[in-house]
């Protein structure tokens, strides 16, 4: 090859080369320009996602987003949240420029950073603000703070089942300080929980766990009505309670001259207790023996009557006696279809008996028990009803039966018409208060 020749040769092969650099070199622009683009789009992604006061709902998951998020996006966050509430109270100077929130379309985790607004609970002009520090929703914590104050717990506990239908589940006010209310998510109670002796209280009936406030519900033997009855559909949870208030009486037995407890279905479930105290607890389930049980009882009434009298006092606060009858309604029909056999009068008798029991038992120290499905005149009757002040009512489907036993259905603390297995409505009729309770389950088949 001759010189001309292979400087021709390299020249092409520089210019080769040239021509690949500058490619090289536009597809590295190229790149520089794109990785701009994405960059810009993220940062846009990224403040649009703090953008609330175009998108309420932008608000879910804020406080696991700050757990993770950018320095300048956890700036920023909580600046726009807390101008978003501004903008959002009717006091604000700020211009309108809210969208309309539709509360009820709101998705569940941006519902407890607009809490405030949207029960228009606001103090010194301004709603209370999430904390998104301290607050916890996943796992049922919700810290607000008025930052202008003072916090009203009144407020807040009327709120509250408002904030349980809006939020969803059992929301409780755990703490309240003037600037600070704290609620918590209680984890729904066990459709069954079993029977635990440590519930029981000296000198008190055990009455299951408050729906509501969890504390076991006691009642001092000596504040009991003479009668209490408890009521409800079949299945829905009578002879256990049943079994649970006689745990009460059982371990109190030291309070208690006799027991007697009746059993509207052949004595099968009641008679393990039998054994339990000789000459103490008697079970029975023959009629004959219950009507003279009842004779027996008035007799009792009116020498404990006469003995008060004597020695001046009005109520007896020991020396109780307790009957328990499951199944009453077993008692109530009449025995015979031909009205003139004789046990019609006798059982009539009983009934009369047992209606004065339950009418004057108080103060003679009585304590009577019945279970019924309907509060009905076929299963107990109205004067033994009538008496029978305490009521612990189980799921009464029937409109009727349920009015019969509360009157008004509104106010109560839930719905006698829908209680769920093993839970009542305890109606205390010395003090009017009534009470959402679910009872245990024991342990043994009954
Ligand atoms: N407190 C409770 N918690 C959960 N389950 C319960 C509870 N009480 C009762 N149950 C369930 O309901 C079933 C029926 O209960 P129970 O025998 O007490 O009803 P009842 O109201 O006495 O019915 P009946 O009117 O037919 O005698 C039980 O076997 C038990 O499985
Ligand atoms: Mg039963």
């Amino acid at each position: 090859m001759t010189g001309s020749m292979q400087q021709r040769h390299h020249a092409r092969a520089l210019l080769r080369e040239c021509d690949r650099l500058h490619n090289e070199v536009a597809g590295i622009k190229q790149l520089i320009q794109n990785a701009d683009i994405l960059r810009r789009a993220h940062d846009t992604a990224r403040f649009e996602r703090l953008l609330f006061t175009l998108d309420a709902n932008r608000l879910a998951g804020l406080v696991e987003l700050l757990r993770t998020t950018d320095h300048e996006s956890a700036r920023l966050a909580p600046i726009r949240y807390h101008h978003l509430l501004q903008a959002l109270h009717p006091a604000t100077t700020l211009g309108k420029v809210i969208q309309h929130i539709d509360y009820a379309a709101l998705r569940p985790d941006a519902r407890p950073y607009l809490l405030g607004p949207f029960l228009n609970l606001s103090f010194g002009n301004a709603f209370p603000r999430l904390c998104l520090q301290r607050s916890n929703p996943a796992s049922g914590r919700l810290v607000y703070i008025s930052p202008n104050g003072p916090s009203e717990e009144d407020a807040w506990r009327a709120h509250l089942p408002a904030i349980r239908d809006w939020l969803g589940g059992d929301w409780e006010l755990i703490r309240h300080t003037v600037s600070v209310a704290e609620l918590e998510q209680r984890t729904p109670l066990p459709a069954a929980f079993p029977f635990n002796s440590r519930s029981l209280a000296p000198g008190h009936l055990y009455a299951g766990v408050d729906v509501k406030t969890r504390q076991h519900v006691h009642i001092p033997f000596a504040d009991l009505p003479s009668g209490t009855l408890l009521a409800g559909a079949t299945g829905t949870g009578k002879s256990n309670a049943l079994h649970i208030l006689l745990q009460s009486i059982l371990a109190n037995l030291r309070f208690f001259s006799s027991v007697y407890l009746v059993d509207g279905k052949d004595g099968v479930t009641l008679q393990r207790y039998a054994r339990i105290a000789p000459g103490k607890v008697h079970v029975l389930w023959a009629e004959p023996h219950l009507w003279k049980l009842t004779t027996h009882l008035v007799e009792f009434m009116r020498a404990r009557n006469a003995d008060q009298r004597a020695r001046n006092i009005d109520n007896a606060t020991g020396n109780f006696v307790a009957l328990i009858i499951d199944e009453m309604s077993t008692f109530t029909a009449k025995p015979s279809g031909d009205a003139k056999h004789p046990d019609n009068k006798l059982h009539a008798r009983f009934l009369d008996e047992l209606a004065m029991v339950a009418r004057r038992g108080r103060s003679t120290g009585i304590r009577l028990f019945v279970t019924a499905q309907e509060p009905v005149a076929e299963q107990i009757p109205p004067t033994i009803r009538a008496n029978c002040l305490n009521t612990i009512s189980f799921k009464l489907p029937i409109d009727a039966h349920a009015t019969a036993l509360f009157g008004q259905l509104e106010g109560l603390p839930a719905d006698p018409r829908h209680l769920q297995r093993g839970r009542a409505l305890l109606k205390n009729g010395v003090t009017g208060e009534i009470r959402h309770v679910q009872f245990p389950v024991m342990g043994t088949p009954r």
